[in-house]
């Protein structure tokens, strides 16, 4: 089932290892290729002839070998392993292990080799209640989360150090699964496209302190780049302000007004495959951007008036210079919402419209979304609710397709 699969198993430095030894040994059986990496403090839980024994290859722990008879590699060892890989899966990750990964540190071969690979990387935390539920832990998971690695979530029950609560490693059976489900679903359908997301507010500035903006999260734009990574697509994405860490493996452009985003949507539009427009890019911006800050003095009156112009539709624009590019719009709407949809998805000369519902567990912040993609040919898919990453490969199944569909006209 995992034949010819190259996986990498890091051992962080926990007691549960022990259990790892049984992953390694399944994975080993289902006929994957293993290499186990482990820090000098999972030498402490279980010895590198262990797992050289199950995995029947060399074990490696030290950055640098006690001699350099021992190699000439040195150096460049992660990063050959680094491209040999598949998968990474560092099972137990503990809590200090997660913390450097989410900083970058690399004072180890795991660590150094984390920052190295190409490959996906999944973990599987493991450590005593009161540190996984430390807010610093909970931060890191979010970061690593957001960069787009996968988490094992650890399960409930009792502890090593006695106490009960959630920090216990998941189970080998379990773990093994994710890895299997993991291969069965990863696609590289994408691999030599280059996709152009758009994702978050526009803010349209009033003067130095003030602006016109919206709530989007970004986090749908975010997910959709993630996941074209995932599926080997070089990705731009280009945004708007957000709190949101850049996903492995995609190239983030930073704007903040409409007139930007439009400016770099258009100058990289020639070079790419695909633009999906998730941003919430404002319709219109002030016409004066007063230089200083206004005071209240400067407005008598007990109203104001703030006179906004349209803002150039980028999509609108795309279309209308569309050579094979593929297109995708989001359409929010609160009535009439599939005419609404289906009219500006002519309008705007696109192949696909997303039409997002706003309400509990969609829209704006949410991590989950509820949609219907239409596509050009009248074909419509309603989907039920489920996470923004999700949606985001149900929209690239749907790219794909159109691009199968070209290459079998050709
Ligand atoms: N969009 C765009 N440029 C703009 C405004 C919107 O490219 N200036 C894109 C959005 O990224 C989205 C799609 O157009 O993919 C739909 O945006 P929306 O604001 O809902 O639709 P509008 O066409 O602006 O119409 P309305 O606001 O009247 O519904």
């Amino acid at each position: 089932m995992l034949e010819g699969r190259k996986i990498i198993v890091g051992v962080t430095g926990g007691i549960s290892a022990y259990k790892t030894c049984y992953v390694v040994r399944g994975l080993k059986k289902l006929g994957a290729d293993v290499k186990v990496i482990m820090t000098p403090s999972a030498t402490q839980f279980v010895t590198p002839l262990t797992f050289s024994t199950l995995s029947g290859n060399e074990v490696i722990v030290e950055m640098f070998p006690a001699s350099t008879r021992e190699g000439t590699d040195i150096g460049t060892k992660h990063i050959n392993l680094a491209l040999w890989a598949d998968l990474m899966l560092i099972a137990p990750a503990s809590a200090n292990t997660i913390a450097k990964i989410a900083h970058g540190i690399a004072d180890n071969f795991l660590t150094s080799l984390v920052l190295a690979i190409r490959c996906p990387l999944i973990l599987a935390p493991a450590m005593d209640v009161d540190m996984y539920l430390n807010e610093v832990t909970q931060r890191n998971l979010k970061i690593l989360k957001e960069l787009g690695y996968l988490i094992i979530e650890p399960e409930e029950g009792e502890l090593a150090s006695g106490l009960v609560g959630v920090g216990r490693m998941a189970e080998p059976e379990r773990i093994i699964e994710f890895v299997k489900d993991f291969f069965a679903g990863v696609k590289f359908d994408l691999k030599g496209k280059k996709i152009l997301v758009t994702a978050g507010p526009t803010y349209e500035p009033i003067d130095p302190v003030r602006f016109i903006g919206n709530w989007s999260s970004g986090k749908m734009g975010f997910e959709i780049a993630k996941a074209s990574a995932h599926r080997g697509a070089e990705v731009i994405l280009v945004t708007g302000p957000t709190n949101l860490g850049t996903p492995k493996n995609v190239r983030r452009i930073d704007v903040v007004t409409s007139d930007q985003m439009f400016n770099v949507v258009v100058e990289f539009y020639d070079q790419v495959d695909v633009v999906i427009m998730s941003a919430a890019v404002a319709d219109y911006t002030p016409i004066q951007k007063f230089e200083k800050k206004l005071k209240k003095e400067d407005l008598p009156d007990e109203t104001v008036e703030l006179k906004l112009k349209k803002t150039k539709d980028i999509l609108k624009y795309l279309g209308e210079r569309k050579k094979s590019q593929i297109l995708v719009g989001f359409a929010l709407e609160t009535d009439n919402v599939l005419e609404n949809a289906i009219q500006k998805l002519k309008d705007k000369n696109l192949d696909l419209i997303v039409l997002n519902t706003i309400g509990e567990g969609s829209g704006f912040g949410y991590d989950t979304n509820i949609v219907t993609i239409i596509s050009k040919d009248g074909e419509m898919e309603s989907l039920p609710k489920m996470t923004k990453y999700e949606v985001a490969h149900k929209i690239l199944d749907k790219v794909s397709l159109i691009f199968k569909k070209g290459e079998m006209k050709k």
